[in-house]
This record gives structure tokens, sequence and C-alpha cells, in this order.
């Protein structure tokens, strides 16, 4: 940040502080349905399997519909998030988001099921593009980082619920009520989103500039600082292409898409939602009975909720890239461990806690990096006029490699075995460390403009940060 901004920033008053924050607190709870939405369906297959009578492939399909809305949802929201607006396309979602849960808990065959996750899924793929993308757009740049790693923290608290709530429905084996349920949080966030102001950027890409400058005074209740962010978003809006043109004009642009694309499949390959659809199977193969297995689930959610905090609280202090580093050498070693665990058998109750704690290790390693900074990052590196389609595509790639992992844990542990699927996850994460180096900037304390100015003069991927 220059030193005009950071004199800004410091006299921002503190009723401006508030709101900014209040606003991103309500916009990450998109975040929140996108984890309700992950967590829910693991405790819910074994009743709808034996409700509906039906085979695994067709639970495979209630499940994955989901991840095909939401790729689906993500590809579109480029083009609604810039026509409709940021904030309406967040409305949109949350009307979609009670719709698809709500004809969850009513679905009376397979077929419904799977259109009514379709719909959960473009719900969450809308948000889940629109909600970074707009807490980007309306965070001070100071707190930038940490407010993203709050969409992150509300991902994990969705999960945490889910996970919970599944296992409290359980002991009745009410499918409906656990996918219904998420139907009353999707609607108190639909609420709370009609309430939002429309991001500056967006109203100034449009040239409503005066309304542009009314919301960013709200938010910054300082002239200065106002001033200097205008200014700052009227020159990158100087760039005449944008989206899918930009793409196709500009190598720079293609570059920071590519770089996008890459961070989610590096996300997804950490292998961390195996364990968020099959945790309790994993646990079943360390031994445990079928009440631990859930109850150590939830502990994994828990796990996940509280490490997300270690990387809010270092993320615009340490930096993206070392935070980074720690977590990917986290997740190389403990899943080299589970899987020589797995590979060697446990048999004593020493040998499967050791497993479940190393289980939990990973869990911290992805939740205090990889989870909160990829979106992080993915929102940071693309250059305003074409944010909207590098964003989608990079948050199309996150739910496509989360259908990949989704549909090939099983095949690959019946392949190559348990404990050589772990190894394979944890040979990515080694590869990880290698890529952050090489092909990731860090972003920290750095505006969007300037990592903007940097890409387009064609400065390597891994400068165009600090
Ligand atoms: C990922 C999800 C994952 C979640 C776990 C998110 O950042 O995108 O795929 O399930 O973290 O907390």
């Amino acid at each position: 940040m220059n030193s005009v901004a950071s004199t800004a920033a410091a006299t921002t008053p503190s009723h401006a502080k508030a709101t900014a924050i209040f606003t991103c607190i309500l916009a990450a709870l998109a975040g929140l349905m996108f984890g309700l939405d992950i967590g829910v369906i693991s405790g819910a297959t074994d009743f709808i399997k034996a409700d509906f009578a039906i085979s695994d492939r067709t639970i495979e399909w209630i499940v994955s519909s989901m991840m095909i809305g939401a790729a689906a949802g993500a590809l579109g929201a480029g083009w609604l998030s810039s026509s409709l607006g940021r904030k309406r396309s967040l409305v949109l979602g949350a009307i979609l988001f009670v719709i698809g849960s709500v004809l969850c808990g009513v679905a009376t065959n397979p077929e419904t099921l799977i259109v009514a996750r379709v719909i959960l899924g473009l719900a969450i793929g809308i948000a889940s593009f629109t909600a970074p993308l707009y807490l980007a757009e309306v965070a001070p740049e100071r707190i930038r980082g940490a407010m993203i790693s709050l969409y992150q923290l509300m991902i994990t608290i969705g999960i945490l619920v889910a996970f919970l709530s599944d296992l409290a429905f359980s002991y009745t084996g009410s499918w409906r009520w656990m996918l219904g349920i998420i139907a009353v949080p999707g609607a108190l966030f639909l609420l709370g989103v009609l309430w939002l102001p429309d991001s500056p950027r967006w109203l100034m890409m449009k040239g409503r500039t005066k309304e542009a400058e009314d919301v960013l005074l709200k938010l910054r209740g300082n002239r200065g600082m106002v001033d200097h962010e205008m200014a700052d978003i009227a020159e990158s809006l100087q760039t005449p292409q944008r989206g899918w043109h930009l793409f196709q004009e500009n190598s720079n642009f293609r570059r920071s898409v590519g770089l996008g694309v890459l961070l989610q499949v590096m996300q997804q390959l950490t292998g961390m939602n195996v364990m968020m659809y099959y945790a309790p199977r994993i646990f079943g193969t360390l031994g445990y009975d079928h009440e631990s297995q859930l109850w150590f689930t939830a502990i994994v959610g828990l796990t996940n909720v509280l490490a997300t905090f270690i990387a809010i609280g270092l993320v615009d202090r340490i930096g993206r890239k070392p935070i980074l580093y720690a977590g990917f050498v986290v997740m190389t070693i403990s899943l080299a461990i589970v899987g020589t665990m797995i590979h060697i058998g446990t048999t004593t109750r020493a040998e499967q806690y050791f497993t479940v704690g190393t289980l939990l290790v990973f869990i911290i390693g992805f939740a205090m990096s990889a989870g909160p900074l990829i979106w992080t990052l993915c929102s940071e590196v693309q250059p305003l006029k074409g944010r909207d389609f590098g964003i989608g595509v990079s948050t199309f790639t996150n739910w496509a490699m989360n259908w990949v992992v989704g549909n090939t844990f099983l095949t690959l542990v019946n392949g190559i075995g348990p404990g050589q699927t772990f190894w394979l996850y944890a040979a990515f994460n080694a590869v990880f460390i290698v890529l952050t180096f090489w092909l990731v900037p860090e972003t920290k304390g750095v505006t969007l403009e300037d990592i903007e100015r940097k890409l387009m003069h064609g400065k390597k991927l891994r400068d165009i940060g600090a």
C-alpha cells in the first residue's frame, strides 16, 4: 500500500470500520451456505439409500449433482455479477438455496433429489463466486486478507454445523430434516444480503460514480482515502477489454487466469474433501464403530473451524506464501504418515489414536493455509476488467476438481489401496510446495490496482505482488 493510503487507513473512523466489517461478515455468510452443503450429505446417504432402495451409483449421482450444479453456477456467475451486480447475484443465490434445500427435504424420489441438489449447487456456485469477489471489493485493503479468510471460516462453520446436525438427526434417521433444515440459515442469509450495499467497484464499472462514492464514504469514512481508492479504480477501469475478449487478446490476463486455475487445482488435490465426504468411512478403516466414526467426524469439523483462525490471524501479518509453505509441508508429512499407518495396519488403540491425531494435523494444515488462502489469492490476482471471468474460471475449477476428488476416492482405494491413496495425496502436496515457490505471488499489503499494473506489465507471476 502506498503512503497516502496507509495514512488515510490509520484515520478511518470507527463507525466506518464497523460498517465495513459488518458488511464483510454478512457477505461472508455465503460461505456458511457453501459449508452446509458440503457437509450435509455425508451423514444422509445411508438413510436415503435405505429409504429409496437405490444403488451406490444413484447415491453417487445424488452426491455429485450438487458439484455439477455448483460448477455451472460458478461459470454463469461471472456474467450475472457483472450485469446484475454482485449484490443482486448474492440475493439470487440465496433464493435458489432456500428453494433447493426445501425441495431436498420434500423429495419423493431420487430424481427430484438430484434436481434439488443441482439447484442447491447452482446457488452455492453463484455465491462461492460472488462472495469472495464482493469481499475483495469492499474490504479495506489492510484487512482484505483477513476478511476473505472470514469467508473460509464461515465455510468451515457451515461444515461443522452440518456434521453436528447430521449426528443429531442420525439417531432418528431423518434425512429429510438433515437436508431441509438448512433452508432456515438460507432464509436468514437472504434477509441479510438484501441489506448489503452494492460494490463500489461494480458501480464505477457501470458509470455510477456518485453512488460508488457514497458507498465508499460509508465504508471508509475518510475523504482522502475515498478519493485515493476511486482514483485507483478509475485508472484500472481504463483498460477497454473485458472477460472472454480480454482472455483471447491479452496474454498477461491468460497468465492470471491460468494461475487461478492452478491455485484451485492445488487446493482440491490437497485431498481435503476426501475427509469432508468420506471421514466416517476412513475412521471405519482404522477400526472404529459407527458412533465413534460420527463423533470423530464432528471433531474433524471442529478442528477445521479452529485452525482457520490461525490463517485469519496471520494472513495480513506474515503474508500468504509463508503460510502456504507451512500448510503444504504439514499436509505432505501428515498424509505420508497416515498412508504408512494404514498400510501397515492399525491394530492397537495407541496406533488408532496416533493415526486419528495425524489426520487432525492434516486438517489443521489445510485449514490454516490452502483453505482460506487459495480463495484470497484467486480474488486478488485478476485484473478488474477480467476479474469476473477470471474468478469464474477459478471457482469453476474448484467445483470441477471437487467433483473429481469426490468421485475417485473410493475407486482409488479399491484400485491402488488405501495407504497408497494417501501417499498419492502426500505426493501432490509435496509438488505444491515447489509450485508455490515458483508461481505464487505474495499479495500481502499490495493494492489490487498495484497487482494489476504489475501483471499487465508482464512481470513474472511470482513477482506481481510485493
Ligand atoms: C474448499 C472446499 C472444502 C472446504 C473445507 C474450502 O476452501 O474450497 O472444497 O470443502 O474448504 O473447509
